[in-house]
Order: structure tokens, then C-alpha cells, then sequence
């Protein structure tokens, strides 16, 4: 079978309701990134944070996937099918995607603020149980965090994401600015030959690479627009 990669960004949930990073003035779902999403945001304010992850997460229990993501789980029946995402949200997962990357973490899961990575201390929340109350603790006694890849925090998954990228026989972006480093980098392990297409409405920065074909469609009509080129 022949290996498609999905290399996904904000774009791709925004018919599922959730907004993009770029384009907002600055703010991520209505708050300033650097309070929210930086390493320095969670130091000055952990309780600030917390509550935002509360809020996103309350909001991502009641979102669904979209056509977008279906389809990317259909393409299943005939392609080995990876998907790398920058998305925190699990709507891959819930669209039914078997192999899902989360190179900036995930909203279902808090961790130790001591070391995010130790898998003792990583707990996956419920819909019921989705709200960090303020102090609690991870098993280690440090403050319970967010399973959030921070800006100013490497990228553990970076690595095992460029190799699955230089196996690509065909490699499909959605809905990614592709600014943001060490992200945006990976499309440079794709093989000479690999066909990359680019699923998204408007021009980005990956666009100007002579490289790809832009289906320059939502993530849901690009999806079927792909379909019917592949
Ligand atoms: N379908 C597909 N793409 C869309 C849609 C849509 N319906 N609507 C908007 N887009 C596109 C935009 O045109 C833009 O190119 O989605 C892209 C979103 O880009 P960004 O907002 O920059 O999001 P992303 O690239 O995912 O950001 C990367 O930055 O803040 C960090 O860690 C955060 O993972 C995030 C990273």
C-alpha cells in the first residue's frame, strides 16, 4: 500500500468550530498566545492557563469532526495513512484516524509540570472529568500542567514526524501557515519525487514553493477535491 502523510494544521478544525492562530490580531480562542501558549505564560500565571485548557477542552468535548477529517479516515480502506498534526484537538482520533502524531501536545491529557514526558504522571481526562482544579497536583507533587507543547518548549516529536515524512509517497498539507518552527521544517524531508499537495482557502507562505499544488479550498471540499485527483 502506499504511504499517504497528512500533515495538519489549525485550519483544518476551523469547520469543527475552533478558530486559527494567525489573522486574530495576536489572540488564540479570544487570549493573548504569549499568556497562553508560551512557556514564560505558564510560569507567570499557571492558574490563568489552567483555566483557559479548562475552558478549550470543555469546548473540544462537544466538537466534532469534520467532513475534512473523515475523509482523511477513509482514505484508510486504500493507503497506509499517517497523520501528523499540530492540532491539540483529538479530532483526527474521533474521525477514527489510526495513526495520529501530536507534535504541540493534547488537550485531553494534563502532566507533571516537572517533567511533562514522565508517562506515570500523564492522565488522559474524561468529558466528565475535564476540569484541573486550581493546585492540583500530578503524582510527583508538582502542579498538574496542560500536555501542551508550549512556544519556548522543544519538540520531542519532531524526530519520529520527519521520518514518517521522508516515507512519504504522497504528502498532504491542511491548513497550516507553516511559520512555525520546528513544524514547518518537515516538509523538507519529503523525497524529491513525493507529490505535496496543499489543502487551504488561502495563499500561505508554503504556497510560494514552486514544489506543491494548492487545492486552495476549505479542509472538507479540498478533501474531496484531493480524492478525486489521487
Ligand atoms: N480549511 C483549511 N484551512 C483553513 C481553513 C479551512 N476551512 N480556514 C483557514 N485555513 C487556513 C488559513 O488560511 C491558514 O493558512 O489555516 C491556516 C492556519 O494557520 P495558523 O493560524 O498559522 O495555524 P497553524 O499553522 O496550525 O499554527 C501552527 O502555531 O500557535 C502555534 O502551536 C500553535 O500549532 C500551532 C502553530
Amino acid at each position: 500500500m502506499k504511504k499517504i502523510v497528512f500533515l495538519t494544521g489549525a485550519g483544518m478544525s476551523v469547520e469543527s468550530g475552533f478558530k486559527t492562530f494567525r489573522g486574530n490580531d495576536g489572540l488564540w480562542e479570544d487570549y493573548p498566545v504569549e499568556q497562553v501558549a508560551t512557556h514564560e505564560g505558564w510560569v507567570t500565571n499557571p492558574l490563568l492557563v489552567n483555566n483557559f485548557y479548562n475552558i478549550l477542552r470543555k469546548k473540544l468535548f462537544t466538537a466534532k469532526p469534520n467532513e475534512g477529517h473523515c475523509l482523511i479516515k477513509e482514505l484508510e480502506n486504500d493507503y497506509e495513512v499517517m497523520v501528523i498534526t499540530q492540532n491539540v484537538d483529538d479530532l483526527h482520533e474521533k474521525a477514527g484516524s489510526a495513526n495520529v502524531i501530536h507534535l504541540h501536545g493534547e488537550l485531553t491529557k494534563v502532566c507533571s509540570s516537572k517533567d511533562p514526558y514522565d508517562s506515570r504522571y500523564i492522565e488522559q481526562l474524561t468529558e466528565d472529568n475535564c476540569d484541573v482544579a486550581p493546585g492540583a497536583c500530578a503524582g510527583d507533587g508538582s502542579l498538574l500542567r496542560p500536555f501542551i507543547v508550549f512556544f519556548g518548549e522543544s519538540v520531542p516529536m519532531i524526530e519520529p514526524a520527519a521520518e514518517i515524512v521522508a516515507q512519504a509517497d504522497i504528502l498532504v498539507i491542511i491548513g497550516t501557515s507553516l511559520v512555525v518552527y520546528p513544524a514547518a521544517g518537515l516538509v523538507q524531508y519529503a523525497r524529491p519525487r513525493t507529490p505535496i499537495y496543499l489543502i487551504d482557502p488561502d495563499d500561505t507562505p508554503a504556497h510560494a514553493s514552486g514544489r506543491l499544488t494548492h487545492i486552495k479550498k476549505g479542509a472538507s471540499e479540498g478533501m474531496k477535491e484531493l480524492m478525486k485527483r489521487l
